[in-house]
């Protein structure tokens, strides 16, 4: 068991640790797959199940993982998802054949699903309310580092074809996560659920920003005790009053894979390919994607929690609508580039890059800090686990649809639909969304339960300043 006494900035390093597992495979599968074919015979069935193991893959981990969190506790499915990861990249790095090889990737998915669901959960359980927005974000951030580090990693070794140490080197986060987690604590609200509340109120004198453990182990009570105390899908189910919050949780996740994300994460070299660019100028431009990407990611990072989410959500439906918007008139109407130099090649990359800048602030981190703070606390991981079960679905429909509806429909009209997609996405916000700055989780769910007329006007006045709605 690990010890309580590390530092707070420790316990969100390693807490955030894992979206490293999620960005570095998201990120290095395209590089590693242009050299695959050295080693094995790939058809275009077979290179397909090698992208899409891993998002079936954590399709299953995340639907897996909500009841798990619920019942083994975050921490320990943290560590669980380390060593499965670890040993799918190992088993990859290895692969004899490529059947081998696809499942890895579907071995890696399922620790990847896990670590989407309970690495912003653990963060968004463990922080005091005044910074939750910036320390769950650090699961984003550490997300769009490993997307960087598998970038880089790709263009680094793609003069050998390493495409064997390019998945290996996955293990290396991994082995690291685990160890750490090893010695980091579970979250309060956790414990407090599984009625351990000596160690919950140790966790929390150690933990910085919050001074009265005992209040807030009552207040984590009350809220915790007001409800039935099963799990699953089944009591999800039946639990009606939290369907409101599931809706938002649900919508957010699938609407940030709709607006088109990583058709630009994925397939950014060969859309430049596609408009004139050369490989390697192609490979170098995605650089700068991913270092867009970090940046804009650490600015969400500030302000997150002075802004607020819904402010960040709908300015970023604005910057990804208008880029989408201008990327597709320009694509449609422009002659075909050939060249770097032609107007359509250098809107198409202005384009991308404001795309993933309004990403990066808003819809990136936004979402996954918003998902476990809307969801009451005995079904936070079930009802979780359907959340990011469906931002893996989506992830999947428009990744795997991307490249078809490009033949079919050419980029432009493929474009203006994200486009469309996107501003659904504004009036799901608009119309179900409520901010969650500067209010505990506790104030949110008893919020819900008034709401939904759970709980009656005996409430306690929110300690935290009132957020906007
Ligand atoms: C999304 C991923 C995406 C990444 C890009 C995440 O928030 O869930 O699907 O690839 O951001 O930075």
């Amino acid at each position: 068991m690990g010890s309580i006494r590390v530092s707070g900035r420790m316990i969100y390093f390693f807490g955030a640790l894992g979206g490293v597992l999620f960005g570095y495979d998201t990120g290095v599968i395209s590089g590693a797959l242009l050299f695959i074919p050295n080693d094995f015979k790939l058809t275009p069935f077979l290179q397909g199940a090698i992208v899409a193991g891993l998002l079936l893959g954590a399709m299953i981990g995340a639907a897996l993982a909500g009841r798990l969190s619920d019942r083994l506790g975050r921490r320990r499915l943290i560590i669980i998802a380390a060593v499965v990861f670890t040993g799918g990249a190992l088993l990859a790095a290895l692969a004899p054949t490529v059947w081998v090889l696809i499942a890895a990737r579907v071995i890696i998915g399922l620790a990847v699903g896990s670590a989407a669901l309970v690495v912003p959960l653990y963060l968004s359980e463990i922080a005091p309310t005044e910074v939750r927005g910036a320390i769950t974000s650090l699961n984003q951030l550490m997300i769009v580092c490993g997307i960087l580090a598998a970038f880089i990693v790709n263009a680094i070794l793609a003069s050998s074809g390493d495409w064997r140490l390019m998945l290996g080197l996955a293990a290396v986060p991994s082995m690291v996560l685990l160890v750490g987690m090893l010695f980091m604590p579970e979250t309060p609200r956790y414990l407090v659920h599984a009625g351990e509340e000596k160690t919950a109120h140790a966790v929390l004198e150690e933990l910085p920003g919050d001074e009265q453990p005992e209040e807030r182990i009552e207040e984590i009570r009350e809220v915790d005790s007001e409800e039935e105390g099963e799990t699953g899908l089944a009591a999800l189910w039946r639990a009606k009053w939290v369907r409101p919050a599931l809706l938002v949780a649900t919508g957010l996740a699938v609407f940030q894979q709709l607006v088109g994300i990583n058709t630009i994460i994925y397939y950014a070299p060969t859309t430049l390919t596609n408009v004139g660019f050369a490989k390697t100028s192609a490979i170098y431009a995605n650089l700068i994607i991913g270092v867009i990407n970090v940046g804009m990611t650490v600015i969400a990072i500030k302000i997150i929690d002075r802004v607020g989410r819904k402010p960040m959500l709908f300015a970023g439906v604005a910057g990804m609508v208008a880029s989408l918007l201008v990327l597709g008139i320009s694509l449609s109407a422009l002659p075909t580039p050939h060249h770097p130099g032609d107007p359509a090649a250098i809107i198409t990359l202005v384009c991308l890059a404001t795309f993933i800048a309004a990403f990066a602030a808003t819809w990136g981190p936004v979402v996954w800090v918003m998902i476990p703070e809307v969801l009451p606390l005995s079904v936070r991981g079930t009802a979780m686990g359907v959340a990011v079960f469906g931002n893996w679905a989506a992830n999947f429909a428009v990744s795997q649809t991307f490249p078809p509806l490009l033949k079919a429909l050419g980029p432009g009209t493929v474009f203006l639909g994200y486009a469309a997609l996107g501003l659904l996405a504004g009036v799901f916000v608009k119309a179900f969304v409520t901010e969650t700055k500067g209010h505990s989780l506790e104030e949110i769910e008893g919020d819900l339960q008034r709401r939904t007329g759970r709980r009656g006007e005996r409430d306690r006045v929110p300690r935290h300043a009132a957020a906007s709605r």
